[in-house]
């Protein structure tokens, strides 16, 4: 054996609602891309039409051998105006979960992911604390909806990337290029996750269930200094970590606001997760504040470091804020022709599973190619391939091999022979 999985590890696949679903829904990225912001000028508004296709989807993950999913559920098509809930998009995300676990697959539920419908968009979304309310009461209401087939939650995904690239690097809606703007939205998201933790757990009980888990999704990444010896480098590296990712997940995680994060609702300190949600993707080498990469450093198709120890050492950082059980909830790479993803994932996989920390989960991000954000349709990160004229889904060599893992609850040296041994990583 070249590593087993974690004794009760389990692996699933991820997604977002609006890469997948298509259909003109009006939220903010279907706006990013009426303004002509999608590199690749695609649409989300085609994306996997999984809104039909969700079957078959399902079905194919079922048929690979994957038991757990993270789904979400887009905010925009439940409340198209403001406390006007449409009764099909509920009817729609029922029939998924109920046909989900009917093939014995156990979803986990992201409730924001980056979306938002346009009215709460157009009032200043996450920059203004006034709109908490509006957002809690979204919560609220998909507790009711789906209190009965969900126990384990995600509030937020990634209230830093959302910030940062929507606030401070203006990539992503609303455009945004203010540091203040940027920690201020997450001051206001930390609070609505912790205010929605203790929601969710409140409804849940009076609806007479014990086994409710909620967390939130934290992307974080290694932050490397440039030049070790050099002590300028080794500042940069350390502010820019915990601008990006140390304060928010301190807020979120014990309700401590330190700067520049603020306090908005006064909350209490506390431990306010059941679970550490934990998407890493790659390293970022630094000389000054932001970004960088280390010279020669092998690098995905989109120009990322592929950086495996840094999965370990974000998920023990993350540890060390509060002792839960680790759920990795995204991890994956932009590779177009399926050449070094079943690298990726082994060695990913590899370095979690002989260490010592408690990973019970391994989302692999993502199930089929999707609508990427800026990039749209040209960044494949699926294990499955997707044919975007024809709609037409192929399970690729790492959709194989990931099945093969599961199966077999790790990696065998014939497993290793068949899918790893002939990738190699570029520069
Ligand atoms: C996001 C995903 C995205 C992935 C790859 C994460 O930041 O949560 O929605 O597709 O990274 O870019």
């Amino acid at each position: 054996m070249m590593f087993r999985l974690l004794p009760g590890m389990q692996l699933g696949v991820s997604s977002a609602p609006a890469q997948i679903e298509g259909g003109n829904v009006d939220h903010n990225w279907n706006d990013w891309y009426r303004l002509g912001k999608i590199k690749d000028g695609s649409s989300p508004g085609r994306a996997n039409r999984h809104l039909e296709l969700w079957r078959e989807d399902i079905d194919l993950m079922h048929s690979m051998g994957i038991k757990c999913y993270r789904l979400g559920i887009e905010w925009a098509r439940l409340e198209p105006e403001e406390g006007a809930w449409d009764k099909e998009a509920v009817r729609y995300y029922r029939r998924l979960l109920k046909y989900m676990k009917k093939c014995g697959i156990e979803p986990l539920l992201t409730l924001h992911h980056f979306t938002n419908p346009m009215w709460f968009e157009r009032r200043g979304g996450f920059a203004d604390e006034k709109n908490i309310p509006a957002f809690l009461r979204f919560v609220s209401f998909a507790v009711r909806a789906f209190g009965d087939l969900v126990s384990e939650y995600i509030t937020i995904n990634e209230p830093n990337v959302y910030a940062t690239l929507g606030y401070y690097d203006g990539g992503f809606p609303p455009g945004e290029d203010s540091v203040m703007l940027a920690s201020k939205v997450m001051s206001v998201m930390a609070a609505c996750h912790i205010r929605s933790y203790n929601m969710i757990h409140r409804l849940r009980r009076k609806m007479g269930y014990r086994d409710t888990k909620v967390g939130y999704a934290h992307a974080a990444r290694v932050f490397s200094p440039a030049d070790r010896k050099n002590p300028l480098h080794g500042a940069f590296a350390r502010i820019s970590k915990w601008m990006f990712q140390g304060a928010v997940v301190k807020a979120c995680l014990t309700g401590q606001f330190l700067p520049p994060l603020r306090n908005i609702l006064d909350i209490p300190p506390g431990q306010y997760a059941d679970f550490l949600g934990l998407n890493y993707y790659t390293r970022s080498t630094v000389s000054r504040i932001g970004d960088g990469m280390a010279p020669n450093a092998v690098k995905n198709d989109l120009g990322w470091e592929i950086y495996p120890p840094g999965i370990v050492e974000c998920a023990r950082e993350l540890y060390a804020v509060l002792k839960r059980p680790i759920y990795v909830t995204e991890n994956g790479t932009c590779d177009n022709k399926d050449v070094f993803r079943s690298k990726y994932i082994y060695e990913h996989l590899k370095v979690l599973c002989e260490d010592v920390l408690p990973v019970e989960r391994y989302y692999h991000w993502c199930f089929c190619d999707n609508f990427e954000w800026l990039e749209g349709e040209s960044a494949r990160f699926g294990i499955v391939h997707v044919n975007y004229e024809t709609q037409k889904r192929t399970v690729k060599k790492s959709g194989r091999f990931y099945s093969e893992i599961i199966v077999q609850g790790g990696v065998t040296e014939a497993l290793y022979q068949e899918y790893v041994a002939g990738e190699a990583y570029h520069l």
